[in-house]
């Protein structure tokens, strides 16, 4: 989708406005610059106002209001919000507790995928929409429901119990070999067949490891199925509307690599001061290069960036509101990490229902203020640097695996862990998030010969044919470098028998033979090549076979004993850290790649909180640069070549014979390098 550029847009709800309203809306949001808007994701009640009879009327009105001024729209389909008639006419819709309770249909999302009641529901209202708009030339494409299983309860119906046992039949076959796969003699569960199974509840360290692993699995299948059955819909209708659907970073619902091969691009929603007045923007970066990496070809869009304070928490009445240069700066922030589209949430604040102060653009007045001047300044930006960098892509040689398997497989365990999976992801992905290298974060799927480096960060979980790719992968020549923890379980979510890290241990040349965790109140570290390194979390003996030792413990009786290890296999190397990634940890190891030029940064920046990434077009690239700090800075980068450079969004140029260049950055500002040799 790139006839735009760079779409630019925000989520607009004219069915919360009287429509006298609608023209002096659409003339602002026109006067922004913006190119697209989203609309209608919630608004199943008054596109079938009753079953089976359906008003697109007023959607057809703001959709030409909009395409009056050249604006495009994308839909949602409304099946994130059931309406009252449709409870009401089938209760058994609403998702159910292990205890029989229906939910109540107060709020949204409440619905059980696996109804047959709600799926036929969804497939006629989805139907109708597709028809309705298959022509119409200002409908791009379409927003698959909202926000997929965000806090539905699991389901325990009718349905899903008996979908999940028949499920467990095709994937076993025989009852014997459940059995054997989840250990079920532990505590007396052998079954004898299918309709014994029941479904683990929540929590579920109490229960079954393997039972509980596949119902986690099940459940992201059901949303994925939900999900494809109205993918299906609207591609036999008109196939030439682009499908996605708005998801939320790495949240832990349904593996959203699997899920987003079944769209044209994915979407998220990035509210990064939503809870966390001191936000960390690595995350938010890290979120941008996932869900980059789920889409099929690299593109992807933000459908709900933050716009003004989002509603309370921990007692404040709401958030904390955006400083000036915050709103425009996450907008380049996305684009910086490869986004094709970036959509406001959104446009006015709401004056009724739950959302009063989860802040739009504008605020309940619907006067023009900071923010609207704000982004209204970022949409005349874009119109003159869209072209450069629309023509440009993401790139990077350093792949860094998320793995929902693994993160699932912790989230079953007791006490989580010191540090949660996440945690650790970020950890290491911040060592080079702050040297300014890109990094695809992507899935165990993913195919690995077309990276360098690879890093799995508490692989916790494998299976065989993962670990027969990551092998393969070092084999031919790649750098894999794994932490604490690395292939302790196998794909029924049993610890390995044959010693840790499971089947990996010809690849780091080495055993893991004692380990302890490590409790956030005490210290330990790693003697390495003369260095103090901080490690945390869980610390490991490694007993080398064929590999070097690189460094030692320093820590009580494991002191002197090999804590970090490199193997050669084949080609390449595979180094294993025998303790979570500290950020020390993850300083170090980008360090030492960069000394022994394995990834060789473009560029180099002096400074504090400032994020650096890369977009490589045909015969040029551009550099992002963002200053997260509301002040000030003076900002030197160090290129490894000369190059001609010219500043995008502030003008500056230096000479092709210059390896540095000097700017001034304001509060929360952006700057774009266009860079040539
Ligand atoms: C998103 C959701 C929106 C809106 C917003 C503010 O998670 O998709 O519909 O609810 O948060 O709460
Ligand atoms: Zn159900």
């Amino acid at each position: 989708m790139t006839e735009a550029g760079i779409w630019f847009g925000v989520d607009y709800y004219p069915e919360h406005w009287p429509k006298s309203q609608w023209k002096a809306d659409v003339k602002l949001i026109s006067e922004a610059g913006f190119n697209v808007v989203r609309l209608a994701e919630f608004a199943w009640c008054r596109i079938e106002p009753s079953p089976g009879r359906f008003d697109f009327s007023w959607l057809d009105e703001i959709i030409g209001e909009l395409a009056e001024k050249g604006i495009k729209a994308i839909l949602g389909t409304p099946t994130a919000a059931p309406p009252p008639w449709l409870v009401k006419l089938h209760p058994d819709i609403l998702p159910m507790s292990y205890q029989g309770h229906r939910m109540p249909p107060v709020a949204r999302r409440h619905y059980c995928p696996n109804n047959p009641n709600y799926l036929r529901a969804t497939e006629r209202v989805v139907k109708a929409l597709a028809e309705h708009y298959k022509d119409e030339p200002n409908v791009i494409g379409y927003q698959i429901d909202n926000e997929l299983s965000l806090g539905d309860e699991y389901c325990y119906c009718e349905h899903c119990v008996q979908l999940f046992r028949e499920w467990l039949e095709r994937k076993y076959g025989d009852i014997d070999e459940l059995n054997k796969a989840y250990g079920t003699i532990f505590w007396s569960h052998e079954y004898g067949d299918w309709t014994e199974i029941h479904p683990p509840t929540p929590p579920f360290d109490r229960c079954n490891r393997g039972l509980a692993l596949d119902w986690l699995r099940f459940r992201s299948e059901s949303f994925i199925k939900f999900l494809e059955l109205q993918v299906g819909i609207i591609r036999s209708v008109s196939p030439d509307k682009k499908i996605t659907t708005n998801l939320m970073g790495l949240f832990p619902g349904i593996d959203y690599y699997e899920l987003s091969r079944l769209l044209d691009f994915p979407s998220w929603d990035c509210y990064p001061k939503f809870r966390h007045v001191d936000y960390d923007p690595a995350w938010v970066a890290m979120l941008h290069d996932a869900t980059r990496c789920m889409g099929r070809d690299r593109s992807y869009w933000v459908m709900e960036l933050q716009a003004g304070p989002t509603d309370g928490y921990h007692g404040h009445p709401i958030g904390v509101t955006p400083e000036p240069g915050e709103l425009r700066k996450w907008a380049y922030q996305a684009i910086a990490h490869g986004a094709d589209g970036v959509i406001y949430f959104r446009w006015r604040t709401a004056c009724f229902g739950k959302e009063q102060y989860w802040h739009g653009i504008l605020n309940h007045d619907g006067e023009v203020n900071r923010r609207y001047l704000e982004v209204k300044r970022l949409g005349e930006e874009l119109e003159k640097v869209k072209d450069l960098v629309a023509g440009t892509k993401y790139r990077s040689n350093v792949g860094l695996v998320f793995s929902y398997e693994a993160l699932w497989s912790t989230l079953i365990e007791e006490g989580y862990y010191t540090m949660s999976y996440h945690d650790q992801v970020l950890s290491l992905y911040k060592g080079f998030w702050l040297h300014g290298i890109n990094v695809d974060v992507i899935s165990p799927n993913e195919d690995f010969m077309r990276y360098n480096v690879l890093l799995t960060p508490f692989l916790y979980l494998t299976n065989r044919s993962l670990i027969t790719r990551l092998k393969k992968f070092v084999y031919n020549g790649g750098i894999l470098i794994a932490t604490a923890r690395t292939s302790v379980k196998d794909e029924y979510n049993r610890v390995h028998s044959d010693g840790l890290p499971g089947g990996l241990m010809d690849l780091f040349g080495m055993k893991v033979t004692d380990y302890t965790c490590l409790p956030a109140e005490r210290r330990a570290s790693i003697l390495m090549e003369g260095r103090v390194i901080q490690a945390v979390g869980w610390l490991e003996e490694l007993t080398p076979s064929s590999a070097q030792v690189l460094g030692v413990h320093d820590y009580e009786w494991l002191k002197g004993r090999a804590a970090v290890t490199v193997n050669r296999y084949g080609e390449g190397y595979a180094v294993y850290v025998g303790s979570f990634p500290s950020s020390d940890i993850a300083n170090h190891i980008v360090k030492v790649l960069i000394k022994r030029g394995i990834i060789k940064p473009l560029v180099r920046v002096e400074g504090d909180h400032l994020e650096l990434t890369v977009r490589e077009g045909s015969h040029y690239r551009v550099v992002f640069l963002i200053n997260h700090e509301g002040r000030d800075k003076s900002v030197k980068l160090y290129f490894a070549k000369a190059f001609r450079i010219k500043g995008l969004l502030k003008g500056g140029t230096s000479h092709g014979d210059k390896h540095e260049y000097e700017l001034e950055l304001g509060p929360h500002d952006a700057e774009i390098l266009y860079l040539e040799e």
